[in-house]
């Protein structure tokens, strides 16, 4: 089959990598993709939110098959859009619709559907534009940490958590009455902060099945030992050592299954990925976030453990046929380094000419890179995903930071601590 891959970063590049390895994918457009994917595919230079120019290329080119990698044509609606265009609704996609994107799109929805369901979260109050004098009085008697959230997408910045009162007024001040953060900002949730380790869980459903997918630990802070300001992932690990069986039925049990038959009881048509940011307090599972697709780079471990043909497990939730279908995992390790441009997450340079790349099935999956002059140069603040597998997470570390070492650039940065809290847990 003819199947388009939306999206550009180091998790499109991940999933076009195994969707390439599959027998049942004849030819694979990514738009706009990246230099990395042009290598297993056709790249077609198509905006993620241009729905028209999606469904244009679609009709021309036969697509039977959509996967959306990115939140933001699922926020904006492109299932929707496909749908209510005859010439597109047959057209199969993964990737659910404005109502089931909610789940990630606004932070207040996902509260109250998770209350709603007895799903497990953080307790949490809203403060709307208007507010400000409630919510300055709800802040002076909350126990510190305070967590704050914006509750529209807002590119990882949106959460602030705080030891101080006067700071949690001030960022509120800011959303609420200054507009930082724009509509997303105009409402706040005030959460209780819960401390624990995290770890994310992925499921691929068709609305009523689901499969579950190999888990994953992220790291977001920029420095070593989780210091400094918080990036969109500075690499990931998988397994997560943690997540022991015991753990993850109770995952099961009490989020998963309770989220899939929630969407069903609020007649949400959900066919895609629910990636489940967690946290594990003492053994138990806590729901941080919802997000409606998969992780960046946490993907890049994950389909690196896939054994499973990835096009099967798409058109069988696309078509709402995983009834019966399971993943297969690989036992082994993965691990990911998000290797970055100096001043990340800050400003930072691009167009510096990167050395030691190979390809994909290397584990070198491209996020911010882009071709000049028959050159690849750097082009964003993320740009490569150096990934290793090993039978251990000690040596799919050791194959990690080898790719690593073999790439560079003017400026270059990676995390050297990657996995190795998880290896520490083991010991313990
Ligand atoms: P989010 O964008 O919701 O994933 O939040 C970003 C990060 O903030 C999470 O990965 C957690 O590290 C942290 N965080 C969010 N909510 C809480 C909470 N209620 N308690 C403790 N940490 C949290
Ligand atoms: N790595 C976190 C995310 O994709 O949201």
């Amino acid at each position: 089959m003819n199947i388009l891959l939306i999206g550009s970063g180091g998790r499109e590049h991940a999933m076009a990598w195994k969707i390439s390895q599959s027998h049942f994918c004849d030819v694979l457009f990514i738009a706009p993709g990246n230099p990395g994917t042009s290598d297993l595919g056709t790249n077609v230079s198509i905006g993620v939110n241009d729905f028209p120019a999606l469904g244009n290329l679609c009709v021309s080119e036969k697509i039977e098959l959509v996967v959306v990698g990115p939140e933001i044509p699922l926020v904006a609606g492109i299932r929707d859009y496909f749908q209510q265009d005859p010439k597109l609704k047959h057209i199969l996609m993964v990737g659910p619709g404005r109502a089931g994107a909610q789940l990630e799109g606004s932070k207040e929805f996902s509260k109250r559907f998770m209350q709603r369901h007895n799903i497990p979260t953080a307790a949490a109050r809203t403060f709307k534009s208007g507010e400000m004098q409630d919510a300055s009085n709800y802040l002076s008697g909350c126990s510190v940490p305070i967590v704050l959230k914006a509750d529209g997408l807002a590119a990882g910045k949106g959460v602030i958590i705080t030891e101080y009162r006067t700071e949690a007024v001030q960022v509120m001040r800011e959303m609420l009455d200054e507009g930082k953060f724009g509509e997303a900002g105009s409402r706040v949730l005030v959460e209780e902060f819960l401390s624990g380790i995290e770890v994310s869980v992925f499921v691929l459903t068709d609305g009523h099945s689901y499969v579950l997918l190999p888990e994953a630990k992220d790291y977001k802070r920029i420095g070593d030992q989780d210091q400094g300001p918080n990036t969109g992932g500075m690499g990931a690990v998988s397994p997560v050592s943690f997540a022991d069986t015991v753990f993850m039925d109770k995952v099961k049990n009490r989020i998963i299954e309770p989220t899939i038959a929630g969407l069903n009881a609020e007649g949400i048509d959900y066919r895609g990925f629910i990636f489940f940011g967690l946290i594990n307090v003492k053994d138990e599972p806590f729901v941080i976030e919802y997000n409606a697709r998969m992780g960046d780079p946490e993907t890049q471990v994950v389909m690196s453990r896939l054994k499973s043909d990835f096009v099967e497990l798409l058109v069988a939730a696309a078509r709402g046929e995983l009834h019966g279908f399971h993943a297969e995992f690989d036992t082994r390790a993965a691990v990911t380094i998000s290797m970055v441009s100096a001043g990340y997450p800050g400003d930072y340079n691009k167009g510096f000419e990167i050395s030691g790349v190979t390809n994909a099935a290397a584990g070198v999956f491209h996020a911010g890179t882009r071709i000049k002059d028959g050159k690849l140069i750097t082009d964003g603040g993320r740009v490569i995903s150096a990934t290793g597998m090993g039978s251990t997470v000690e040596a799919a570390r050791t194959a990690a930071y080898a790719t690593a070492s073999s790439i560079s650039w003017d400026g270059v940065y990676f995390r050297k601590d990657i996995g190795l809290d998880l290896l520490k847990s083991l010991k313990n």
